[in-house]
């Protein structure tokens, strides 16, 4: 077989390729992306053409007789898993688990293949040695008989194995690290996660048994990131949170089997990831004492509402440029509603140090949380305290006006459910809903300078 080497230009961000190098993807249009792989021309022959032409003649039908097939799901043990898949694995597909290093994604599918004791399962460890899964496992505190590791980041040693095993699920942990041997590149290149995905997929769909992938997400995209497979996938699944706190989330980002909108809410522990079923009651502080600073507002995540706690200290600045830090929000997002406090309700915060905390170390970008941010910088600033049954839900525009939020009922009842006694709303967001059933006190705000009023009166 011919084994032509030529040199081609990969983008990191989307994968496209290109025959010479160029500043500017001209795929997608990002800059600095492209990097240069070597390939075998021996592997565009695998890559389907010729495979293609072997495969049997599709024949095209009308919608109407078509047949919804149910597709089968194997169940994972973890309920929040198996939620955020839209209810457990379909047969056949191709799943990605993706997240920065360290935030648990081997510890979450192992805790779950060591959990399904009624399929064999294979357990490919590029990362790791088999001694260290192990380690894993006994920290986990599991054990099963059904479950095989193998150490190995070669491709085709790899479908050996499964060929000898015949798993009803296979685990690559990850994709960035096992190679193809027909491609020269190392592995995690562009070139090779994508040849490597596809292989995996064209097994997955022909065996119909599920792969899951494990993909790192790297910053700057020095080695291919999981961006590059995302159209490959049926569903891509994120596993983020920050390493210093232990909350861990799984989102959906893509699924071709469920909804986007759902998510699993973890905690990492001594004895692997537990799933947290009531997250606001683990994101509010639980202390008698009150404190100025402080406001809890209502987020959603997904489909879930959240109580979350947002804290704010406004000092004088004591240097001559005023200091801004945000964690958890975005800045810009907090500069704007600075500057809406500053022109509407003229409170002149531009000499002072504002600094900005959502407890927990969560990310939220919901701006329905406008209000409470909002809420907790002026409470720090007047240095009156928010009674911590009080809570708040709206989004702040450039002219102070308070603007409606979605899925108002959800929050209100999570409010309700966790004690609060009185929320804050955008006015003529309630129509059509029935609150006779809340025993919550329910304020209607239209400018930021009435929720001043209503919060600190
Ligand atoms: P890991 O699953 O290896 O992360 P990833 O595969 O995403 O790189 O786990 C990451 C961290 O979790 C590691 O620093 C150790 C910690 N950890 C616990 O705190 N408790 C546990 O029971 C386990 C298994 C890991
Ligand atoms: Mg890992």
């Amino acid at each position: 077989m011919a084994t032509k080497t030529k040199t081609l230009w990969f983008c990191t961000e989307c994968g496209a390729d290109a025959p010479k190098w160029s500043g500017r993807c001209p795929a997608c249009g990002a800059w600095n992306t492209m990097v240069e792989e070597r390939v075998t021309a021996k592997t565009s022959q695998k890559k389907g053409t010729t495979a293609s032409l072997r495969t049997p003649r599709s024949t095209p039908m009308a919608v109407s007789d078509l047949k919804t097939g149910t597709e089968q799901r194997i169940p994972m043990p973890s309920h929040e898993l198996n939620r955020v898949l839209g209810g457990g694995l379909v047969t056949g597909s191709l799943v990605l688990i993706g997240g920065e290093p360290g935030i648990g994604k081997s510890t979450l599918v192992l805790q779950n293949t060591l959990a399904i004791k009624s399929k064999r399962i294979l357990y490919v460890s590029a990362e790791e040695s088999a001694s260290q899964i192990k380690m894993r496992a006994d920290r986990i505190g599991r054990d099963s008989e059904n479950v095989y590791i193998v150490c190995d980041t070669s491709l085709d040693t790899i479908f050996d194995h499964i060929e000898n095993i015949e798993p009803e699920i296979i685990i690559i942990d990850s994709i960035q690290t096992i190679a193809s041997d027909d491609i020269e590149s190392s592995a995690g290149s562009v070139s090779q996660v994508r040849e490597c995905a596809a292989r995996l997929l064209r097994y997955a769909k022909e065996s119909n048994v599920p792969v899951i992938l494990i993909g790192h997400i790297t910053k700057e995209g020095s080695i291919a990131g999981p961006k590059v497979l995302e159209h490959i996938v049926d569903a891509v699944l994120q596993f983020e949170g920050d390493r210093h706190y232990m909350y861990r989330i799984l989102r959906s980002i893509k699924n071709r089997f469920g909804s986007t909108s759902e998510l699993g809410i973890y905690e990492m522990g001594q004895r692997g990831l537990r799933e947290v079923t009531n997250p606001s009651e683990m994101l509010l502080t639980h202390s008698d004492e009150e404190l100025s600073g402080t406001a809890v507002g209502i987020t959603m995540e997904g489909m879930r509402p959240f109580l979350i706690e947002v804290q704010a200290l406004v000092s004088t600045a004591a240097y001559g440029t005023p200091q801004r830090s945000v964690t958890g929000f975005d800045s810009k997002r907090m500069n704007m509603l600075l500057a809406v406090l500053e022109k509407r309700v003229g409170f002149k915060l531009a000499q002072k140090d504002v600094f900005l905390n959502i407890a927990g170390g969560m990310k939220v970008n919901d701006p329905a949380l406008d209000l409470a941010v909002v809420g907790a910088i002026l409470s720090s600033n007047v240095d009156m305290v928010i009674p911590r049954t009080v809570c708040m839900a709206g989004e702040i525009g450039l002219s102070g006006e308070i603007r409606p939020v979605v899925r108002l009922e959800q929050r209100l009842l999570e409010a309700e459910k966790l004690g609060m006694t009185e929320i804050i709303i955008p006015r003529h967001n309630l129509k059509g809903l029935d609150t006779s059933r809340l025993s919550l006190k329910i304020t209607e705000v239209s400018k930021i300078e009435e929720a001043f009023r209503a919060l600190f009166a």
